[in-house]
């Protein structure tokens, strides 16, 4: 797909674009009007996810997991100003044939996220980028601070249902990819029960 000059990413929510602030290379992600909402609404969505996006991007950098440094962010507004990450999603990672090492650290930055209580809300592969040799989250704007173990089983279930799709060897790196959770987060058993019981629930709601 190719946007405009300077236009990163297109998607339902948002635009991105690639900025330079104070001679650093960074992101401007800006939430676009919804006109189907009604206005004073469609304003508390963008500012509750502007802030909460921003917020959870810090919450992941200190419990020492990669995600882009905030510059600059505005609720109102619905922007943020962001690190530029030079690198590439794991999406096309996988499709170029990734190996267990990289699974593994993505097992492991889920894990760890996870032990100090955060979920990510939204993992697939394309909001997940590898630079400089390390794992970085990004769009976390539906992640919680206080996350229940539901909500860290919907992470493990939606990484997973994305993985599959992306890569047709997917077997033989799941195994890496548990391997690095368990070792970052004390009460996996706990949440690996959870991923199962919803994969579960899931199947029995579309009748597979
Ligand atoms: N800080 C960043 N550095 C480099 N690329 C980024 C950055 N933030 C977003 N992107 C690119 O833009 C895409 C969309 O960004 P994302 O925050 O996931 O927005 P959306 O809410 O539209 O999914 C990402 O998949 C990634 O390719
Ligand atoms: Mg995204």
């Amino acid at each position: 797909m190719r946007y405009e000059e300077g236009v990163l990413a297109k998607g339902a929510e948002a635009v991105l674009r690639r900025r330079e602030l104070f001679g650093l290379p960074a992101v401007e992600k800006v939430r676009v009007k919804k006109s189907y909402r009604l206005p004073a609404l469609d304003e508390a969505i963008r500012a509750g996810r502007t802030r909460n996006e921003a917020r959870m991007l810090e919450a992941i950098r200190e419990a020492g997991v990669g995600s882009p440094r905030i510059y600059y962010y505005d609720p109102d507004g619905g922007v943020i100003f962001m690190e530029y990450l030079e690198g590439i999603r794991l999406k096309e990672v996988l499709e170029g044939g990734a190996d267990g090492r990289v699974l593994y650290l993505v097992g492991e930055a889920l894990g760890r996220i996870h032990s100090r209580g955060l979920s990510h809300g939204d993992l697939t592969t394309s909001n997940i980028i590898i630079h400089r040799g390390g794992v970085f989250f990004l769009d976390p704007s539906f992640g919680s601070r206080d996350a229940s173990e539901e909500e860290m089983g919907v992470d493990v279930n939606l990484f997973l249902e994305a993985f599959r799709a992306a890569h047709p060897r997917w077997e033989e790196l799941l195994k890496s990819f548990f391997e690095g959770y368990k070792e970052s987060c004390p009460f996996w058993k706990e949440v690996f029960k959870k991923a199962e019981e919803i994969e579960r629930r899931a199947r029995y709601v579309k009748g597979v």
